[in-house]
C-alpha cells in the first residue's frame, strides 16, 4: 500500500498533491494516507506538507524498501510478500525458515546487508551495506529434486538479461552459478546464485533461490583477497555512475517471472538456448573440481538438461555439479 502513496507522489513529480485527492485515488482514508506519509518519512523520504496544498516528495533515500520495489513493478507472481531487512544473517536462511513455515511461492526476502551471507560450497558472500543487492525468492515448482539446478541457471539468465536491459552491461554466465565480466587476463565475478532446497525423494518441497550482485561497490572496498577476482557493475562503467538498485531488482524479478512461467509451460529448451548465448565455457579448456577429484577437459556444450558436457581423455562426461576453473582468458 505504501507503494501506492509513493507512486502517486512520484507521478506528481515536483508539485503538491492533497491528502484528499490521494485518499480518493487510492480508496482509503486521509488518516491512512497521513500514516503512510509518516512511515515513508521515518525511512528517510523528504516529504513536505502544506496545509492548503498537500504533500510533495523532495528526495528519496537509496534504500530498497518494499514501497519502492512495488512502485511500478511489472512482475505479478513474484513479490506477493516482501520481507525487508536493514541487516539479516542470510536472506537464504531467512527464506528457508519462511518456506518451512509454509510461505507461498513468490515470497521475497531482501536485505541491505548480510552478516553471514553464504556463497556456494560453504563459502561466505561479501555483503557490504547499502550498495549491492542480496535477495532470495521462494519457489514451489512441482518437480523432481534433480531439476533444482535448473533454477540456478534460470536465475542466472534472468539476472544477466536484466543487467543488460537496465545498465547496458554485457554480463556473462560461468556455469553453473557465476555472473562474470571479462577482466585483464581472467573473468571477474559480479554476482552469484545459490539455490537451496528441501525435498522428498521424488518431489521438491520448496526451493530458495538466492541472488547476490555487486552493484555499487567501489573497487577499493573489496577485501584484498577478492580484489583480483571480483568487481562491481558500477566499477565496470567507464563513467563510474552508480546504478539505481531498485530498478535493477525490479527488472530481475520481471525477467525471473518471465522465465519461470516459461519453465512451468514446459519451455525449458527455450531457456537453455537463451542461457547458451551468455555462456563463456563452451569451447574452453577447464578443470572441474568435484570433492577431492579434479577432471580436466574441453567443454563441448551446456546440454539441453543444463549439464556441462566435457570431453576428457576421449571420454564424454556429463557433469551436473562442480567448481569450474577456466584457463586464462
Ligand atoms: C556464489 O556465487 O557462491 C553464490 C552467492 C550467492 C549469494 C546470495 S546473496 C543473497 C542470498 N543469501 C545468501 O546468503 N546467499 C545468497
Amino acid at each position: 500500500m505504501q507503494g501506492d502513496v509513493l507512486g502517486l507522489l512520484r507521478k506528481q513529480a515536483g508539485s503538491y498533491m492533497s491528502g484528499e485527492e490521494m485518499a480518493r485515488k487510492l480508496g482509503i482514508s486521509r488518516i491512512a494516507i497521513w500514516k503512510q506519509i509518516q512511515s515513508l518519512k521515518k525511512h528517510g523520504y523528504d516529504i513536505s506538507a502544506l496545509k492548503k496544498n498537500g504533500y510533495i516528495l523532495r528526495s528519496s533515500p537509496d534504500l530498497m524498501l518494499p514501497a519502492e520495489i512495488k512502485t511500478g513493478l511489472k512482475a505479478k507472481m513474484f513479490c506477493t510478500k516482501i520481507y525487508y531487512f536493514t541487516s539479516v544473517d542470510s536472506t537464504n536462511n531467512y527464506a528457508k525458515k519462511l518456506a518451512q513455515a509454509g510461505a507461498p511461492e513468490g515470497t521475497l526476502v531482501l536485505a541491505e546487508t548480510q552478516t553471514k551471507g553464504k556463497g556456494r560450497l560453504g563459502r561466505s558472500w561479501f555483503s557490504p551495506a547499502g550498495c549491492s543487492i542480496y535477495f532470495s525468492l521462494i519457489l514451489r515448482p512441482e518437480v523432481l529434486p534433480a531439476y533444482a539446478q535448473r533454477f540456478t541457471l534460470l536465475a542466472g539468465l534472468a539476472t544477466a538479461a536484466a543487467i543488460k536491459k537496465t545498465c547496458g552491461l554485457s554480463v556473462r554466465l560461468k556455469w553453473p552459478n557465476d555472473l562474470v565480466v571479462p577482466g585483464k587476463g581472467s573473468y571477474l565475478k559480479v554476482g552469484g546464485i545459490l539455490t537451496e532446497m528441501a525435498a522428498e525423494s521424488d518431489r521438491v518441497n520448496y526451493l530458495v533461490t538466492g541472488i547476490g550482485i555487486n552493484v555499487n561497490i567501489d573497487k577499493k572496498a573489496f577485501p584484498l583477497e577478492l580484489r583480483s577476482r571480483g568487481t562491481s557493475l558500477k566499477a565496470q562503467d567507464p563513467r563510474n555512475i552508480p546504478i539505481v538498485r531498485v530498478r535493477l531488482l525490479q527488472q530481475i524479478l520481471t525477467e525471473m517471472e518471465h522465465y519461470y512461467k516459461q519453465f512451468l509451460k514446459g519451455e525449458w529448451e527455450n531457456i537453455i538456448s537463451e542461457y547458451r548465448e551468455f555462456d563463456i565455457l563452451t569451447g574452453q579448456t577447464v578443470k572441474i573440481k568435484q570433492g577431492d577429484e579434479v577432471i580436466s577437459g574441453k567443454v563441448v556444450e551446456i546440454d539441453s538438461e543444463g549439464r556441462l558436457v566435457l570431453r576428457s581423455k576421449n571420454q564424454v562426461l556429463k557433469i551436473i555439479a562442480g567448481e569450474v576453473t577456466l584457463n586464462k582468458l
